[in-house]
């Protein structure tokens, strides 16, 4: 079974775009758990242009799946989840400039910053995920950093055209997904994930949870939020080979 959490950034998007109160994330978050997806991932960022710090307080207390907390590797990021306490911390790399995250986090390079943060969040029962690229350097390197869960980069697979670059990607993600396991990893994957792109991704070996959003949140304008959820739980649960 491959579980599905589903990104809600994309709503704060929409109400950060007038600085308003709608649509609120936070309902976006409980209708999507009411439609059946396995967990709710956040994004806080630095500079706040969505998710804002009363959306993770209120979604700690409310949600009854899982809350997975996106941030950046850094001391404020740190002293904010070690107060909420998510179910799991997935750490990103963080640039001011992008529209979304564009690369994998280096965490062959960690700074003390964050080999200190992921002790302290481990000491305080939360579980941490690092967001790589599909490279065995970085995998090995979150294991050794004491990471429980990799999230495997999609994006450049998700950006590909030519099937046989789509086969490249798709390979390298494959091979990924066995290292990771291999080394005691669970694995996860998601960014640029849509309706049709999971179907091939949700053959991974050892895969567990997808974690998807921006296409979810642009189909939920057509269709609402549970039905696009619906939809996308579809996808993931006849395109999982029955184990
Ligand atoms: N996983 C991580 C670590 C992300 O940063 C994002 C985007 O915020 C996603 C998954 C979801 O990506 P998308 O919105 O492209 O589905």
């Amino acid at each position: 079974m491959v579980f599905l959490h589903v990104n809600v950034d994309h709503v704060a998007t929409v109400r950060q775009a007038r600085r308003t109160i709608e649509p609120d994330p936070v309902v976006a978050a409980t209708l999507v758990e009411l439609a059946g997806a396995h967990g709710i991932t956040i994004h806080l960022r630095e500079d706040r242009r969505h998710i804002l710090d009363r959306d993770v307080h209120i979604l700690r207390k409310i949600i009854q799946t899982r809350l997975n907390l996106e941030i950046a590797a850094t001391a404020e990021m740190f002293g904010i989840a070690l107060e909420v306490k998510p179910d799991i911390v997935m750490l990103v790399p963080e640039l001011r400039e992008e529209i979304t995250t564009e690369g994998g986090l280096d965490a062959a390079g960690a700074s003390g910053v964050m080999k200190e943060g992921i002790r302290k969040l481990k000491g305080a029962g939360i579980r941490v995920s690092l967001f790589i690229d599909p490279d065995s350097q970085q995998i090995e390197a979150s294991q050794m950093l004491g990471a429980e869960v990799v999230e495997l980069h999609t994006g450049s697979y998700a950006n590909a055209n030519a099937p046989e670059n789509i086969e490249q990607e798709l390979a390298r993600l494959h091979q990924a997904a066995l290292k990771s396991h291999e080394v005691g990893l669970q694995v996860n994957a998601g960014h640029g994930l849509n309706y049709h792109n999971t179907r091939q991704i949700c053959q991974l070996p050892h895969l567990r949870e997808l974690h998807i959003g921006h296409s979810i949140i642009s189909r939920s304008v057509f269709t609402g939020i549970s039905e696009a959820v619906r939809e996308m739980l579809k996808v993931i649960r006849d395109a999982t080979p029955q184990s």
